[in-house]
């Protein structure tokens, strides 16, 4: 049996799953699901990337041990993806002990061969992104994430990319399929023609990783360690080779990620690779952004999405799955919007395909007391249905083989859109009022040619929307699993005559736009809120009389004021926001993450006095956008004055970024 090895990319554990990143993990599902139906043995890997110095300061934070702290977040993960109906047949998360031994022994297969070696570095390096930014110790912005990069100085362990780029670039030329889609395979050729510098792949100051074979003082970098683990899950650590799964799935046949990490999966692993000398994989695909309103969907932006009132709006996974596959084309980056959502739903799944089920089912069993009619000769209309029933079938493999999925749904839905006519064309209810008995042989065969029709796009339906396609081949009173039915050798006429259909079952209920946007709307805020207790948005500080005498019934109880969540937070950059004579814009680091708020004091403070220096952050309130730049938290301050001048409160004492006040 042929193999299929995919992994979806290891995500962070701090943040929660959106429906940004949670794409990636149900787009591979539905290619995992499509495989299976081709014949594949599929191994489907996804899981938690749980190392590194931004787990170490989220864990800091939250006041418990970077072990505890990712094993108290793993279950978010296995959670959703069970509410999204993914297949994934291996969950690797990096805290595993298997992995520390999977990961050393690749180091020592690339050392060995003499591709590592020490030297000092001082340099730029992101931490939101777990990369270096410069070699110069200057001030610089990530070009990924536009954050502050912090200033590091340590020895580290070196890996010698620079001897792979010949290699690297000849791989590119012979196999065409390496890295898609063609624009980004070509972002790529430039990076490395560019020049590849020797990559540091250890770090001395961070104690949360895998520790360096032989020098405790180190642990690994965390994406050598988060790349390895697409074979730690598969069992590279076992044995000498690998476990018999390992030798039966490894090399991967497709990565799949999004365009942030492509040079991590399309330079870097690959070198890795070669130097621990193990095969390259076939495919890394790398897809484009879902954004909400106008900006890349992320946490820290607060504009984020949640799968789970979705699901329970639109009663499953299903609707979510197939609006993701059918609207955006893969690789481009595309904005979500519930509109759009709620559109797909009533119009692709309420109207085309659930009418077309529901009537077809319902005179099968009005017409032929519920069991599948034998079709007769055919006419010229049941002929062009057969015909376009195979060569939608053909579209549909081509365009999802090519990851292409927008286009080979909306093949299926030409298809179903087409039998609908047909019906409409047919008029089976006006045969059946003109004389049952009369009429009934053409009335079977345009049932028959309906029914066939409905199980035919089950089968193609199944990678997309699992349960509602099982539902429908229930119905349609098929045996076995869909699963098992071969979408590689799927041929008109399975469809057996005398098969009982079950009664008619609805199940795409049309939605009623707005109450479903308000309802949905409802929800998402309230996850938003629970899903960001430490966060959000900052008001500027706003000049308040110094002193206000406090009525009774003005006063809070204790957990009122616990709700407040205040963190310390370093300054890492300060600029003025152009137009706004008071307000500056302040990146400030608070353990867990760098939070870009607007406060209203560029009248009392210079922005390079700034940097550096300790400040309070009220986390947890709305965000807000000031002049057109947006604000995730406050800055603390003491109110003096007449004026209402703001002094920012600060520390004497040496405090941890993400300190709680209470
Ligand atoms: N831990 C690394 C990956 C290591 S793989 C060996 C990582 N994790 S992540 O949690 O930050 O991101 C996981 C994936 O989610 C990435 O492929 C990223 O591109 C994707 N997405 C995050 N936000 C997204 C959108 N808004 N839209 C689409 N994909 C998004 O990077």
């Amino acid at each position: 049996m042929k193999k299929f090895y995919l992994t979806t990319p290891i995500y962070y554990p701090n943040a929660r799953p959106h429906v940004g990143n949670s794409y990636t993990t149900m787009v591979c599902d539905a290619i995992a699901r499509y495989k299976r139906q081709c014949g594949y043995d599929v191994a489907f890997l996804t899981g938690t990337d749980e190392h590194g110095e931004k787990l170490e300061r989220a864990a800091a934070a939250a006041g418990v041990s970077p072990s505890e702290f990712v094993a108290s977040r793993r279950p978010i993960f296995y959670n959703l993806w069970k509410l999204l109906n993914i297949s994934h047949t291996h969950f690797i998360y990096t805290d595993r002990p298997d992995h520390a031994r999977c990961v050393q022994r690749m180091l020592l297969r690339a050392r060995d061969a003499g591709y590592v070696y020490k030297r000092k570095y001082e340099g730029r390096y992101c931490i939101h992104d777990e990369r270096y930014i410069s070699d110069s110790t200057e001030p610089v912005n990530c070009d990924v994430c536009g954050r502050p990069a912090e200033l590091v100085s340590e020895e580290n362990y070196f890996f010698k990319l620079s001897a792979f780029a010949d290699r690297l670039l000849e791989h590119y030329k012979t196999h065409g399929n390496f890295i898609h889609p063609d624009f980004r395979r070509n972002e790529v050729v430039s990076f490395v023609k560019s020049g590849l510098r020797d990559i540091s792949v250890s770090r001395k100051r961070i104690k949360w990783g895998i520790p360096w074979p032989d020098d405790p003082e180190q642990v690994f970098y965390v994406w050598y360690d988060a790349l390895t683990s697409y074979m730690t899950g598969i069992g590279f650590a076992e044995g000498n080779n690998g476990s018999a799964e390992f030798q039966k799935y490894w090399p991967a046949d497709l990565h799949m990620v999004g365009k942030d990490i492509i040079r991590f999966h399309a330079v870097y692993w690959p070198a890795f690779l070669m130097a621990a000398n193990l095969p390259l994989p076939e495919t890394i695909f790398a897809h484009g952004f879902l954004t909400f309103g106008g900006d890349k969907m992320s946490k820290s932006k607060g504009n984020v999405v949640y799968c789970e009132p979705i699901v329970e709006v639109l009663g499953g996974a299903d609707a979510l799955r197939y609006y993701l596959l059918r609207d955006i084309p893969f690789g481009q980056d595309s904005s979500f919007s519930y509109d759009a959502l709620i559109q797909r739903y009533n119009s692709d799944l309420a109207n085309d395909l659930g009418n077309l089920a529901n009537r077809t089912v319902t005179m099968v069993n009005r017409y032929f007391g519920g069991e599948a009619p034998a079709a007769g000769v055919p006419m010229p209309g049941e002929r062009e249905i057969m015909e376009l029933a195979a060569k939608t079938a053909e579209e549909f493999r081509a365009r999802f083989d090519a990851c292409d999925f927008s286009r080979g749904l909306e093949a299926l839905w030409q298809f179903i859109g087409r039998v609908n006519k047909y019906l409409v064309e047919t008029e089976p209810w006006a045969l059946a009022g003109a004389g049952l008995e009369t009429n009934k042989t053409r009335l079977a065969t345009i049932l028959y040619t309906a029914a066939e029709a409905v199980r035919f796009s089950t089968v193609m339906l199944y990678p997309v929307i699992p349960l509602s396609a099982e539902r429908l081949w229930k119905q349609l009173g098929q045996k076995g699993k869909l699963e098992d039915q071969r979408l590689d050798e799927l041929q008109w006429g399975g469809l057996r005559a005398g098969t009982r259909l079950s009664p008619p079952e609805i199940i795409f209920p049309r939605l009623e736009k707005e109450a479903t946007l308000k309802r949905l709307w409802e929800l998402e805020e309230a996850e938003r809120a629970r899903a960001t207790t430490r966060k959000e948005s900052v008001k500027p500080v706003e000049p308040q009389p110094e002193t206000q005498p406090q009525a009774e019934e003005q006063k809070i109880s204790i957990e009122d004021f616990a709700k407040v969540d205040m963190r310390v937070g370093e300054v890492k950059s300060a600029e003025r926001v152009p137009g706004a004579n008071k307000l500056l814009k302040l990146l400030v680091d608070i353990g867990s993450e760098v939070r870009q708020v607007v406060a209203g004091i560029a009248e009392y403070y210079e922005p390079p006095k700034l940097i550096g220096m300790k400040v309070v952050l009220v986390t947890n309130l709305q965000p807000r956008k000031l002049r057109g730049v947006e604000s995730n938290g406050m800055i603390v301050a003491a109110s003096v004055g007449e004026e209402g001048k703001p002094v920012l409160v600060t520390f004497k004492e040496d405090v941890p970024n993400g300190a709680r006040l209470k």
